[in-house]
């Protein structure tokens, strides 16, 4: 029997990461099964020992249950626990069960794919919720020479800043602080998905600048369609997605999967 790996969460019909998956097993002549599980809302911890029970191997981890994935674990990476969140369930070889996070490697994987320069980079992360929290430890390590979260809420972007002050330049603030210009501007709060757009102002990007958006779609988001008006370059969240994916896969079966195709075949079908 192949070993089996599959993504929690609730709902999860829409996921992508069983055919993510799929193609990474294909493609690395892996033998492994993966499925999407919606676990009970309120009871995560059970459903994640049915499937341990069943001789499951591994578990990608999305919303709503990625902080309580977090608390379950029998022992955690340092960035997971930073994160306060995993996205990558692993059964180790006592049968405990190991946490980590891997968005912000497909992040800054992604970034690096799309020749973003992060070394020296001015950086904004509009956001302050748990997936601008997965991603600031990578991103603070490739070196930039400033990141600023700003968030509507401003004391929840001082209190994150204040968590990774450690890593690099960091501070947070409210939409009001933020002065351009930035190489690049991450958009991680969840206004896209109700059609919303941060208050910024319109010289935000520096020459060259650059646009990520955490979220994607088959069009353009509203944060990538005002970025591009004001001539930065728009890049979203779905190399991200495989990304994140690639590097479960690599904790999972101790090889990374080329991500490239697998964008490539998954944005045709978007
Ligand atoms: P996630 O896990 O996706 O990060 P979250 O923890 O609920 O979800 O955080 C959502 C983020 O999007 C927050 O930074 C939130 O701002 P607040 O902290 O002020 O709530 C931000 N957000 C959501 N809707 C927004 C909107 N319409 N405009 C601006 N920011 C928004």
């Amino acid at each position: 029997m192949s070993d089996r790996y599959c993504v929690f969460g609730h709902p999860v019909g829409h996921s992508k990461s069983p055919a993510i998956h799929a193609a990474f097993a294909e493609q690395t002549g892996e033998a492994l099964e993966y499925v999407a599980i919606e676990a009970p809302l309120d009871d995560f911890a059970g459903a994640w020992q049915t499937f341990t029970a069943d001789g499951g191997r591994g578990a990608n981890v999305t919303v709503p249950f990625k902080e309580e994935a977090h608390r379950l674990c029998d022992t955690l990476s340092q960035r997971a626990r930073r994160a306060g969140a995993v996205n990558t369930l692993v059964v180790d070889a006592q049968g405990h069960t190991r946490g980590d996070t891997t968005d912000g490697l497909g992040l800054v994987g992604d970034l690096r794919r799309q020749e973003v320069v992060l070394a020296g980079a001015r950086i904004l992360v509009l956001g302050a919720g748990g997936a601008v929290r997965g991603v600031l430890e990578p991103l603070l390590e490739a070196g930039p020479s400033s990141l600023l979260v700003a968030n509507r809420t401003a004391a929840k972007a001082e209190a994150l800043a204040a968590d990774f002050a450690d890593l690099g330049e960091v501070a947070g603030g409210g939409f009001d602080t933020v002065r351009g210009p930035f190489d690049l501007v991450i958009n991680g709060t969840s206004a896209s998905l109700a059609g919303d757009l941060p208050p910024l102002p319109d010289d935000l990007f520096a020459e060259g600048g650059v646009a990520y958006d955490m979220m994607y779609g088959s069009e353009p988001t509203v944060f990538l369609r005002w970025a591009g008006e004001r001539g930065a370059r728009g890049v979203d969240g779905l190399g991200m997605l495989v990304g994140q994916a690639a590097e479960s896969f690599l904790l999972w079966r101790g090889m990374r999967p080329d991500v490239a195709p697998v964008l490539d075949s998954l944005r045709r079908s978007l």
